[in-house]
């Protein structure tokens, strides 16, 4: 199974968020734009895990989640990647204070290493992908439309991760978590859902 660590987006984050795909859509071309319900931030992207490796991923994220307190996140500009030449994301930023997300991002990583998933190399950019570009004939124009976008002022707690299979992502109706692990001391847990 493709998986994926996920923080999922609120309603009212997902509204400001698709307001910026809106803003965009008359101008960008060539975009295949994220639908408003598969909007989500990616913690940590492990690619192909083989069934029997799937528990003891679930158990280090929730034993990574318990590590981690709730914390609030709040929009934090727009951009695209790569960052220079051919525009290939276009995605809205997000930040917590006292970097609670780094740390957050940082405790699952170092938590799935044992259970057989490579660190990342790159720096964390944690990011909303709002669309991928495919036909991409005017990078420039692009890149600078999305840069002046404004995104309106929102944000949600974080109180869970979710292991998501990757075939939510390019458009398919339904998806559904593998573990969601709830933030926190084992204590403070109010869910912990877990589908075979
Ligand atoms: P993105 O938000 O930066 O596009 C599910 O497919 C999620 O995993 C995507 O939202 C994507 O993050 C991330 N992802 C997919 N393929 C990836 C890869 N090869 N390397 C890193 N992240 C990937």
């Amino acid at each position: 199974m493709r998986l994926f660590v996920a923080v999922e987006l609120e309603h009212d984050l997902r509204s400001a968020l698709t307001a910026v795909q809106n803003a965009l859509r008359r101008d960008a071309s060539g975009v295949r734009w994220v639908r408003p319900e598969h909007l989500h931030l990616t913690l940590k992207f492990l690619g192909e895990v083989p069934d029997g490796d799937v528990a003891r991923v679930s158990d280090a994220i929730r034993a990574a989640a318990a590590r981690c307190d709730t914390f609030d996140i709040t929009v934090s500009g727009s951009g695209v990647f790569p960052p220079a030449g051919r525009v290939r994301v276009i995605w809205v930023g997000l930040a917590a204070a006292s970097g609670a997300l780094g740390r957050c991002f940082a405790a699952v990583d170092a938590a799935l290493q044992p259970a057989g998933i490579p660190r990342e190399r790159r720096p964390f950019a944690p990011h909303v992908t709002l669309g991928r570009v495919r036909d991409d004939r005017s990078s420039g124009r692009l890149r600078s439309l999305v840069e002046a976008a404004r995104v309106r002022p929102a944000g949600q707690a974080v109180r869970s991760l979710t292991l998501m299979p990757t075939s939510l992502a390019p458009g398919g109706p339904t998806y559904t978590a593998v573990t969601r692990a709830v933030l926190g001391p084992p204590g403070h847990k109010d869910t912990n859902e877990e589908t075979p």
